[in-house]
């Protein structure tokens, strides 16, 4: 199976793993590849809806690794048991729908050994949450794909290293390996905060709130994290 770029990007963080669990599988097209390639002996595919999860039993039934691959219906980790899968990967979803996902069963999720995670808002928010609860991002890329780019980040159980506030926006592993992306995410993310900087300006209320003077601080040190690149 061909995956495309970002589907690839994910697949590359997924160590040699006894079994994933790829919860919010839709088509179970990464469980099929990476099973195929020998990457995961085994593999779980969740999905909370009907839909998804049937296309996910006919990808797994055609795939010829169907065997290997059990296609679970359910609502985030409760398709997993503690101990049953040593990687997660949820991919594809906001960052508040995933921390949610791994808060609501920390039995399982404190199972896992690796976690790999695309978020498609709310990075920030995601690496603060991981950072909380025994989380070490230790690897990070961006990749774009149909003109989009996507942020991917793979942790382990550990403490995180203390770092300053904004890396949970920009992502602590990409700013230290200077991804050869960062300097587009960084004006994807400044481009933003100043569209939503321009509408906070049509209030008077909205300019003296503590959330315009948090953009705008947000706005300076982006700036200056520019200007180093
Ligand atoms: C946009 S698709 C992403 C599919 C795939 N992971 C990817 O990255 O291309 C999101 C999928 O997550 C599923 N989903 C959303 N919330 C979920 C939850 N709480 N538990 C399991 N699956 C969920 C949806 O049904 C949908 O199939």
């Amino acid at each position: 199976m061909k995956l495309g770029k970002r589907m690839t990007a994910i697949a590359a963080m997924v160590p040699k793993s006894r079994c994933v669990a790829d919860i919010g599988t839709d088509h179970a097209y990464l469980p099929v590849y990476l099973v195929a390639e020998g990457i995961a002996e085994s593999a779980i595919a969740g999905d909370v809806h009907k839909g998804p999860y049937l296309s996910a039993v006919n990808t797994a039934c055609g795939s010829g690794v169907g065997e290997k691959i059990s296609v679970r219906l359910g609502d985030g980790l409760a398709v997993v048991c503690p101990g049953e899968a040593d990687t997660a990967v949820i991919a594809g979803m906001g960052g508040t729908t995933i921390a949610g996902i791994l808060a609501a069963r920390p039995e399982v999720t404190t199972s896992f050994r690796r976690l790999v995670l695309q978020p498609m808002s709310g990075a920030g928010f995601l690496r603060r949450w991981l950072a909380d609860n025994g989380w070490c991002i230790d690897d990070e890329t961006l990749v774009v794909e149909d003109g989009i780019l996507y942020e991917v980040i793979a942790a382990e159980p550990g403490s995180a290293p203390g770092y300053e506030f904004l890396m949970d926006e920009i992502g602590p592993v990409l700013w230290e390996k200077r991804h050869p992306l960062l300097k587009t995410h960084l004006t994807i993310m400044l481009e933003r905060l100043n569209q939503v900087i321009v509408k906070m300006r049509l209030s008077t209320q909205a300019v003296n709130s503590p959330k315009y003077r948090e953009y705008q601080k947000k706005v300076d040190q982006l700036e200056e994290k520019l200007t180093c690149l």
